[in-house]
Protein backbone atom coordinates (compact mmCIF):
# COMPACT_ATOMS: atom_id res chain seq x y z
CA UNK A 1 0.00 0.00 0.00
CA UNK A 2 1.32 3.38 -0.59
CA UNK A 3 -0.74 6.29 -0.28
CA UNK A 4 0.24 9.40 -2.10
CA UNK A 5 0.02 13.47 -1.94
CA UNK A 6 0.57 15.80 -4.62
CA UNK A 7 1.09 19.18 -4.33
CA UNK A 8 1.98 22.53 -6.00
CA UNK A 9 5.35 23.42 -4.84
CA UNK A 10 5.68 27.10 -6.32
CA UNK A 11 2.66 29.12 -6.56
CA UNK A 12 0.15 26.63 -8.52
CA UNK A 13 -0.41 25.80 -11.61
CA UNK A 14 2.27 23.74 -11.86
CA UNK A 15 0.33 21.52 -14.37
CA UNK A 16 -1.10 19.56 -11.60
CA UNK A 17 -3.94 18.08 -13.35
CA UNK A 18 -1.94 16.02 -15.84
CA UNK A 19 -0.17 14.06 -13.26
CA UNK A 20 -3.38 13.76 -10.77
CA UNK A 21 -5.01 11.96 -13.56
CA UNK A 22 -2.15 10.00 -14.77
CA UNK A 23 -2.21 8.60 -11.09
CA UNK A 24 -5.99 8.77 -10.23
CA UNK A 25 -6.70 6.13 -12.77
CA UNK A 26 -4.48 3.80 -10.50
CA UNK A 27 -5.90 5.04 -7.23
CA UNK A 28 -9.14 3.67 -5.40
CA UNK A 29 -9.89 7.22 -4.05
CA UNK A 30 -9.30 10.48 -4.92
CA UNK A 31 -9.36 13.34 -1.95
CA UNK A 32 -9.61 16.97 -2.00
CA UNK A 33 -8.36 18.47 1.41
CA UNK A 34 -7.84 21.95 1.44
CA UNK A 35 -9.06 25.43 -0.94
CA UNK A 36 -12.09 25.68 -3.44
CA UNK A 37 -13.87 26.02 -6.23
CA UNK A 38 -10.71 28.88 -6.77
CA UNK A 39 -8.41 25.78 -7.45
CA UNK A 40 -8.86 25.11 -11.96
CA UNK A 41 -7.45 21.61 -13.30
CA UNK A 42 -7.73 20.54 -16.62
CA UNK A 43 -7.84 17.14 -17.44
CA UNK A 44 -8.05 16.14 -21.05
CA UNK A 45 -9.31 12.14 -21.16
CA UNK A 46 -9.40 10.45 -25.07
CA UNK A 47 -10.91 13.59 -27.38
CA UNK A 48 -12.89 14.88 -23.65
CA UNK A 49 -11.74 17.98 -21.87
CA UNK A 50 -13.06 18.26 -18.34
CA UNK A 51 -12.31 21.56 -16.62
CA UNK A 52 -12.65 20.78 -12.48
CA UNK A 53 -12.85 23.33 -9.75
CA UNK A 54 -13.93 21.62 -6.65
CA UNK A 55 -14.21 18.18 -7.24
CA UNK A 56 -11.83 15.85 -7.10
CA UNK A 57 -10.00 14.44 -10.34
CA UNK A 58 -11.59 10.73 -9.67
CA UNK A 59 -15.02 11.56 -10.95
CA UNK A 60 -14.08 11.84 -14.55
CA UNK A 61 -12.94 8.26 -14.23
CA UNK A 62 -15.47 6.61 -11.74
CA UNK A 63 -13.14 6.34 -9.14
CA UNK A 64 -14.03 7.15 -5.58
CA UNK A 65 -14.03 11.05 -5.18
CA UNK A 66 -13.98 12.53 -1.91
CA UNK A 67 -14.03 15.98 -0.62
CA UNK A 68 -13.07 16.19 2.81
CA UNK A 69 -13.51 18.66 5.55
CA UNK A 70 -10.43 20.92 4.81
CA UNK A 71 -12.16 22.63 1.51
CA UNK A 72 -15.22 25.19 1.66
CA UNK A 73 -17.92 24.00 -0.31
CA UNK A 74 -20.02 26.29 -2.01
CA UNK A 75 -23.02 23.94 -2.63
CA UNK A 76 -24.37 26.12 -5.72
CA UNK A 77 -20.83 25.53 -7.47
CA UNK A 78 -21.23 22.10 -6.30
CA UNK A 79 -24.26 21.41 -8.37
CA UNK A 80 -23.35 23.39 -11.38
CA UNK A 81 -20.26 20.77 -11.74
CA UNK A 82 -21.89 18.31 -11.15
CA UNK A 83 -24.62 19.03 -13.88
CA UNK A 84 -21.72 20.18 -16.48
CA UNK A 85 -19.69 16.80 -15.80
CA UNK A 86 -23.26 15.31 -16.47
CA UNK A 87 -23.62 16.90 -19.88
CA UNK A 88 -20.30 15.76 -20.84
CA UNK A 89 -21.25 12.11 -20.08
CA UNK A 90 -20.02 11.77 -16.61
CA UNK A 91 -22.95 11.16 -14.46
CA UNK A 92 -21.98 11.18 -10.60
CA UNK A 93 -23.89 8.89 -8.12
CA UNK A 94 -23.18 9.28 -4.10
CA UNK A 95 -21.47 5.83 -4.59
CA UNK A 96 -18.51 7.62 -6.00
CA UNK A 97 -18.74 11.26 -4.69
CA UNK A 98 -18.50 12.03 -1.01
CA UNK A 99 -18.86 15.39 0.93
CA UNK A 100 -17.53 15.91 4.34
CA UNK A 101 -20.59 16.85 6.09
CA UNK A 102 -18.21 18.82 8.64
CA UNK A 103 -16.89 21.17 5.67
CA UNK A 104 -17.60 24.54 5.79
CA UNK A 105 -19.79 26.46 3.42
CA UNK A 106 -19.36 29.18 1.30
CA UNK A 107 -22.27 31.49 1.12
CA UNK A 108 -23.02 34.19 -1.98
CA UNK A 109 -22.00 36.95 0.92
CA UNK A 110 -18.36 35.61 1.05
CA UNK A 111 -18.10 36.00 -2.68
CA UNK A 112 -19.41 39.49 -2.01
CA UNK A 113 -17.03 40.20 0.41
CA UNK A 114 -13.74 39.09 -1.11
CA UNK A 115 -14.63 41.53 -4.12
CA UNK A 116 -15.55 44.34 -1.58
CA UNK A 117 -12.52 44.01 0.00
CA UNK A 118 -10.63 43.45 -2.86
CA UNK A 119 -11.78 46.92 -4.84
CA UNK A 120 -11.30 49.05 -2.17
CA UNK A 121 -7.83 48.02 -1.15
CA UNK A 122 -6.49 49.41 -4.11
CA UNK A 123 -2.68 48.69 -4.79
CA UNK A 124 -2.50 46.59 -2.42
CA UNK A 125 -5.34 44.56 -3.19
CA UNK A 126 -4.42 40.36 -3.00
CA UNK A 127 -5.64 39.57 -6.74
CA UNK A 128 -7.56 37.03 -4.74
CA UNK A 129 -10.23 34.60 -7.46
CA UNK A 130 -13.26 36.60 -5.61
CA UNK A 131 -14.69 33.09 -4.82
CA UNK A 132 -15.36 33.56 -1.55
CA UNK A 133 -12.32 31.85 -0.23
CA UNK A 134 -10.41 33.98 2.60
CA UNK A 135 -13.99 35.26 3.71
CA UNK A 136 -15.58 31.73 4.31
CA UNK A 137 -12.38 30.06 6.44
CA UNK A 138 -12.66 33.45 8.49
CA UNK A 139 -15.63 32.18 9.71
CA UNK A 140 -14.27 28.57 10.14
CA UNK A 141 -11.61 29.75 12.58
CA UNK A 142 -14.41 32.26 13.59
CA UNK A 143 -16.58 29.61 15.03
CA UNK A 144 -19.65 31.18 13.34
CA UNK A 145 -19.84 28.91 10.02
CA UNK A 146 -22.61 27.07 8.54
CA UNK A 147 -21.23 23.89 7.16
CA UNK A 148 -22.53 20.84 5.27
CA UNK A 149 -24.52 19.16 7.68
CA UNK A 150 -26.40 21.97 8.41
CA UNK A 151 -28.39 22.18 5.15
CA UNK A 152 -29.73 18.87 6.51
CA UNK A 153 -31.34 20.98 9.36
CA UNK A 154 -31.77 24.46 8.77
CA UNK A 155 -34.00 24.89 11.61
CA UNK A 156 -31.85 23.71 13.93
CA UNK A 157 -29.04 25.71 12.74
CA UNK A 158 -30.97 29.24 13.15
CA UNK A 159 -29.12 29.76 16.07
CA UNK A 160 -25.32 29.85 14.34
CA UNK A 161 -27.30 31.54 11.39
CA UNK A 162 -27.81 34.37 13.24
CA UNK A 163 -24.55 34.87 15.03
CA UNK A 164 -23.23 34.49 11.16
CA UNK A 165 -25.35 37.01 9.85
CA UNK A 166 -24.73 39.49 12.81
CA UNK A 167 -21.24 39.54 11.71
CA UNK A 168 -21.63 39.69 8.24
CA UNK A 169 -23.91 42.27 8.51
CA UNK A 170 -21.89 44.48 10.27
CA UNK A 171 -19.09 44.40 7.85
CA UNK A 172 -21.19 45.18 4.95
CA UNK A 173 -22.71 48.35 7.05
CA UNK A 174 -19.27 49.18 7.18
CA UNK A 175 -18.88 48.91 3.48
CA UNK A 176 -22.32 50.35 2.60
CA UNK A 177 -24.03 47.68 1.62
CA UNK A 178 -27.36 46.24 2.09
CA UNK A 179 -27.85 43.32 5.07
CA UNK A 180 -28.37 39.72 4.30
CA UNK A 181 -31.79 39.10 3.76
CA UNK A 182 -32.26 35.82 6.02
CA UNK A 183 -35.45 34.76 4.19
CA UNK A 184 -34.00 34.85 1.24
CA UNK A 185 -30.58 32.79 2.45
CA UNK A 186 -32.98 30.38 4.35
CA UNK A 187 -35.05 29.25 1.08
CA UNK A 188 -31.63 29.90 -1.23
CA UNK A 189 -30.06 26.83 1.11
CA UNK A 190 -33.44 24.85 1.23
CA UNK A 191 -33.50 24.49 -2.49
CA UNK A 192 -29.88 23.81 -2.78
CA UNK A 193 -30.24 21.10 -0.45
CA UNK A 194 -31.30 18.36 -2.01
CA UNK A 195 -28.39 18.80 -4.90
CA UNK A 196 -25.67 18.54 -2.16
CA UNK A 197 -27.39 15.78 0.31
CA UNK A 198 -27.44 12.73 -1.60
CA UNK A 199 -23.83 12.61 -1.20
CA UNK A 200 -22.85 13.93 2.35
CA UNK A 201 -21.16 11.46 4.35
CA UNK A 202 -18.65 11.37 7.56
CA UNK A 203 -16.43 10.73 5.49
CA UNK A 204 -13.52 10.13 7.90
CA UNK A 205 -14.98 7.01 8.24
CA UNK A 206 -15.00 6.10 4.72
CA UNK A 207 -11.18 6.65 4.33
CA UNK A 208 -10.67 4.82 7.77
CA UNK A 209 -12.24 1.49 6.22
CA UNK A 210 -10.46 1.99 2.62
CA UNK A 211 -7.35 2.53 4.71
CA UNK A 212 -7.89 -0.77 6.52
CA UNK A 213 -9.01 -2.53 2.86
CA UNK A 214 -5.29 -1.45 1.77
CA UNK A 215 -6.94 0.71 -1.05
CA UNK A 216 -4.57 3.31 -2.80
CA UNK A 217 -5.39 7.11 -1.57
CA UNK A 218 -4.62 10.07 -3.96
CA UNK A 219 -4.66 13.26 -1.67
CA UNK A 220 -5.43 15.80 -4.52
CA UNK A 221 -3.73 19.48 -3.35
CA UNK A 222 -4.84 22.94 -4.93
CA UNK A 223 -2.73 26.21 -5.27
CA UNK A 224 1.06 25.07 -4.09
CA UNK A 225 2.91 25.82 -1.04
CA UNK A 226 4.69 29.05 -1.79
CA UNK A 227 0.32 30.17 -1.34
CA UNK A 228 -0.01 28.59 2.12
CA UNK A 229 -1.55 30.78 4.70
CA UNK A 230 1.59 30.11 6.83
CA UNK A 231 4.49 29.24 4.98
CA UNK A 232 3.78 31.13 1.97
CA UNK A 233 4.57 34.46 0.47
CA UNK A 234 2.00 36.29 3.45
CA UNK A 235 -0.25 38.29 3.05
CA UNK A 236 -0.11 37.34 -0.54
CA UNK A 237 -1.78 33.92 0.15
CA UNK A 238 -4.96 31.73 -0.36
CA UNK A 239 -6.53 31.30 3.15
CA UNK A 240 -5.72 27.44 3.51
CA UNK A 241 -3.15 25.04 4.62
CA UNK A 242 -1.67 24.49 1.17
CA UNK A 243 1.29 22.07 2.61
CA UNK A 244 1.22 18.41 2.19
CA UNK A 245 0.53 17.83 6.21
CA UNK A 246 -2.91 19.33 5.69
CA UNK A 247 -4.13 15.99 3.78
CA UNK A 248 -3.83 14.73 6.80
CA UNK A 249 -6.04 17.38 9.28
CA UNK A 250 -8.26 18.19 5.93
CA UNK A 251 -9.69 14.62 5.22
CA UNK A 252 -9.21 13.40 8.89
CA UNK A 253 -6.72 10.93 8.31
CA UNK A 254 -3.73 10.31 10.90
CA UNK A 255 -0.19 11.19 9.32
CA UNK A 256 0.79 7.86 9.11
CA UNK A 257 -1.59 7.43 6.09
CA UNK A 258 1.07 9.84 4.06
CA UNK A 259 3.57 7.12 2.54
CA UNK A 260 4.81 9.34 -0.42
CA UNK A 261 4.91 12.98 -1.26
CA UNK A 262 4.85 13.88 -5.15
CA UNK A 263 5.80 17.84 -5.43
CA UNK A 264 4.93 19.47 -8.93
CA UNK A 265 7.24 21.94 -10.45
CA UNK A 266 6.84 23.43 -13.59
CA UNK A 267 10.68 24.02 -14.71
CA UNK A 268 10.06 27.95 -15.02
CA UNK A 269 8.20 29.65 -12.45
CA UNK A 270 4.37 31.79 -12.92
CA UNK A 271 2.42 33.20 -10.66
CA UNK A 272 -1.10 34.67 -10.11
CA UNK A 273 -2.37 37.71 -8.82
CA UNK A 274 -0.39 39.78 -6.60
CA UNK A 275 3.10 39.36 -4.21
CA UNK A 276 6.98 38.89 -4.45
CA UNK A 277 7.98 37.08 -7.07
CA UNK A 278 11.84 37.68 -6.95
CA UNK A 279 12.56 36.01 -10.57
CA UNK A 280 9.81 37.59 -12.55
CA UNK A 281 10.68 38.76 -16.27
CA UNK A 282 8.96 41.73 -16.89
CA UNK A 283 10.64 42.26 -20.26
CA UNK A 284 10.42 39.92 -23.69
CA UNK A 285 11.72 36.54 -22.67
CA UNK A 286 9.17 36.67 -19.78
CA UNK A 287 6.28 37.56 -22.76
CA UNK A 288 7.73 34.48 -24.93
CA UNK A 289 6.87 32.14 -21.36
CA UNK A 290 3.82 33.15 -21.20
CA UNK A 291 3.19 32.47 -24.91
CA UNK A 292 4.79 28.99 -25.17
CA UNK A 293 3.35 28.20 -21.76
CA UNK A 294 -0.16 29.24 -22.49
CA UNK A 295 0.07 30.80 -18.93
CA UNK A 296 -3.58 31.89 -18.55
CA UNK A 297 -5.54 31.27 -15.48
CA UNK A 298 -7.86 28.53 -15.85
CA UNK A 299 -10.58 30.01 -13.48
CA UNK A 300 -10.12 33.50 -13.45
CA UNK A 301 -8.32 33.53 -16.83
CA UNK A 302 -6.29 36.00 -15.61
CA UNK A 303 -1.83 36.47 -17.39
CA UNK A 304 0.03 34.83 -15.33
CA UNK A 305 3.28 36.74 -14.79
CA UNK A 306 6.62 34.59 -15.47
CA UNK A 307 9.94 33.89 -14.35
CA UNK A 308 13.20 32.11 -14.09
CA UNK A 309 13.57 28.87 -12.22
CA UNK A 310 13.77 29.67 -8.21
CA UNK A 311 15.39 26.72 -7.29
CA UNK A 312 15.59 28.32 -3.26
CA UNK A 313 11.95 28.96 -3.18
CA UNK A 314 11.52 25.65 -4.32
CA UNK A 315 13.84 23.90 -1.98
CA UNK A 316 12.27 25.40 0.24
CA UNK A 317 8.84 24.57 -0.58
CA UNK A 318 10.27 20.76 -0.67
CA UNK A 319 11.49 21.04 2.61
CA UNK A 320 7.87 22.07 3.97
CA UNK A 321 6.03 19.47 2.50
CA UNK A 322 8.14 16.65 2.94
CA UNK A 323 8.58 16.34 -0.76
CA UNK A 324 9.96 12.79 -1.71
CA UNK A 325 10.22 13.42 -5.31
CA UNK A 326 9.11 16.11 -8.16
CA UNK A 327 7.32 15.81 -10.98
CA UNK A 328 8.90 18.33 -13.76
CA UNK A 329 6.59 19.87 -15.78
CA UNK A 330 6.39 21.81 -19.17
CA UNK A 331 10.00 21.58 -19.69
CA UNK A 332 9.18 22.01 -23.41
CA UNK A 333 8.57 25.71 -23.08
CA UNK A 334 12.25 25.80 -22.64
CA UNK A 335 13.16 25.05 -25.91
CA UNK A 336 14.82 27.21 -28.02
CA UNK A 337 16.01 29.76 -25.16
CA UNK A 338 19.54 30.63 -25.74
CA UNK A 339 20.43 30.68 -22.04
CA UNK A 340 18.76 29.73 -18.91
CA UNK A 341 18.87 31.26 -15.78
CA UNK A 342 17.92 29.76 -12.36
CA UNK A 343 17.91 31.26 -9.25
CA UNK A 344 20.05 29.69 -6.16
CA UNK A 345 19.48 32.47 -3.69
CA UNK A 346 19.39 35.94 -2.88
CA UNK A 347 20.97 39.57 -1.83
CA UNK A 348 20.02 41.28 0.88
CA UNK A 349 21.44 44.66 1.95
CA UNK A 350 24.59 43.37 0.13
CA UNK A 351 24.49 40.10 2.23
CA UNK A 352 23.76 36.28 0.62
CA UNK A 353 20.31 34.74 2.06
CA UNK A 354 20.10 30.93 1.17
CA UNK A 355 15.96 31.02 1.74
CA UNK A 356 13.12 33.24 1.50
CA UNK A 357 12.39 35.97 4.45
CA UNK A 358 8.71 36.20 6.10
CA UNK A 359 9.04 39.59 6.54
CA UNK A 360 7.41 41.68 3.51
CA UNK A 361 10.20 44.16 3.46
CA UNK A 362 12.53 41.86 3.08
CA UNK A 363 10.80 39.86 0.81
CA UNK A 364 10.62 43.18 -1.55
CA UNK A 365 13.85 44.16 -0.79
CA UNK A 366 15.62 40.58 -1.83
CA UNK A 367 18.02 40.37 -5.35
CA UNK A 368 17.65 36.70 -7.10
CA UNK A 369 21.27 35.74 -7.88
CA UNK A 370 21.82 33.31 -11.10
CA UNK A 371 23.24 30.22 -12.35
CA UNK A 372 23.40 30.60 -15.94
CA UNK A 373 22.94 27.57 -18.35
CA UNK A 374 23.15 27.06 -21.82
CA UNK A 375 19.64 26.14 -23.58
CA UNK A 376 19.16 23.65 -26.66
CA UNK A 377 17.74 24.55 -29.37
CA UNK A 378 15.84 20.85 -30.18
CA UNK A 379 12.42 20.26 -29.19
CA UNK A 380 11.71 17.82 -25.97
CA UNK A 381 8.23 18.30 -26.21
CA UNK A 382 6.37 14.60 -26.89
CA UNK A 383 10.26 13.04 -24.76
CA UNK A 384 9.00 9.46 -23.39
CA UNK A 385 12.69 9.18 -22.37
CA UNK A 386 16.13 10.22 -21.47
CA UNK A 387 17.48 9.37 -24.37
CA UNK A 388 14.93 11.53 -25.75
CA UNK A 389 16.28 14.51 -24.68
CA UNK A 390 18.94 16.80 -25.85
CA UNK A 391 22.14 17.22 -23.00
CA UNK A 392 21.68 20.23 -22.03
CA UNK A 393 17.97 19.66 -20.93
CA UNK A 394 19.39 16.66 -19.01
CA UNK A 395 22.07 18.58 -17.56
CA UNK A 396 19.74 21.30 -16.24
CA UNK A 397 17.08 18.84 -14.99
CA UNK A 398 19.94 17.12 -12.73
CA UNK A 399 21.04 20.69 -11.36
CA UNK A 400 17.54 21.10 -10.58
CA UNK A 401 17.67 18.56 -8.59
CA UNK A 402 20.90 19.21 -6.86
CA UNK A 403 19.75 22.75 -6.26
CA UNK A 404 16.61 21.72 -4.47
CA UNK A 405 18.00 18.60 -2.80
CA UNK A 406 15.47 16.35 -4.48
CA UNK A 407 14.91 13.60 -6.93
CA UNK A 408 13.04 13.73 -10.26
CA UNK A 409 9.87 11.15 -9.95
CA UNK A 410 8.65 11.99 -13.45
CA UNK A 411 9.02 14.52 -16.10
CA UNK A 412 5.71 15.91 -18.40
CA UNK A 413 7.33 17.15 -21.68
CA UNK A 414 3.34 17.73 -23.14
CA UNK A 415 -0.02 18.06 -22.12
CA UNK A 416 -0.35 14.36 -23.20
CA UNK A 417 -0.93 12.13 -20.65
CA UNK A 418 1.57 9.62 -21.91
CA UNK A 419 4.61 11.93 -22.92
CA UNK A 420 6.16 11.74 -19.19
CA UNK A 421 9.72 9.89 -18.58
CA UNK A 422 8.76 7.83 -15.25
CA UNK A 423 11.80 7.48 -13.42
CA UNK A 424 9.82 6.25 -10.51
CA UNK A 425 6.02 5.53 -9.57
CA UNK A 426 4.68 7.10 -6.86
CA UNK A 427 2.14 4.44 -6.12
CA UNK A 428 5.01 1.65 -5.67
CA UNK A 429 5.58 0.24 -2.56
P1 LIG B 1 -8.02 33.12 -3.16
O1 LIG B 1 -7.61 31.71 -2.97
O2 LIG B 1 -9.14 33.29 -4.15
O3 LIG B 1 -8.31 33.83 -1.86
O4 LIG B 1 -6.79 33.92 -3.80
C1 LIG B 1 -5.59 34.18 -3.07
C2 LIG B 1 -4.36 34.06 -3.97
O5 LIG B 1 -4.21 32.71 -4.38
C3 LIG B 1 -4.42 34.87 -5.27
O6 LIG B 1 -3.10 35.32 -5.58
C4 LIG B 1 -4.88 33.86 -6.30
O7 LIG B 1 -4.47 34.21 -7.61
C5 LIG B 1 -4.16 32.63 -5.80
N1 LIG B 1 -4.80 31.37 -6.20
C6 LIG B 1 -5.92 30.82 -5.68
N2 LIG B 1 -6.20 29.64 -6.27
C7 LIG B 1 -5.23 29.45 -7.19
C8 LIG B 1 -4.95 28.38 -8.10
O8 LIG B 1 -5.65 27.36 -8.17
N3 LIG B 1 -3.85 28.54 -8.89
C9 LIG B 1 -3.04 29.63 -8.78
N4 LIG B 1 -3.25 30.63 -7.93
C10 LIG B 1 -4.34 30.54 -7.14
Amino acid sequence: MANVVVIGAQWGDEGKGKIVDWLSARADVVVRFQGGHNAGHTLVVGNQVYKLSLLPSGVVRGTLSVIGNGVVFDPWHFRDEVERLSGQGVKLMPEVLQVAENAPLILPFHGDLDALREDASGAGKIGTTRRGIGPAYEDKVGRRALRVCDLADLEGAAPQIDRLLAHHNALRAGFGVEPIDRDRLLRDLAEIAPSVLPFVAPVWQTLATKRRQRARILFEGAQGVLLDVDHGTYPFVTSSNVVAGQASAGSGMGPGAINYVLGIVKAYTTRVGSGPFPTELDDEIGQRLGERGREFGTVTGRKRRCGWFDATLVKQSIALSGVDGIALTKLDVLDGFDELLVCTGYELDGKALDHFPASARQQAAIRPVYERFEGWSESTQGARSWADLPAAAIKYIRRIEELIDCPVALVSTSPERDDTILVRDPFRD
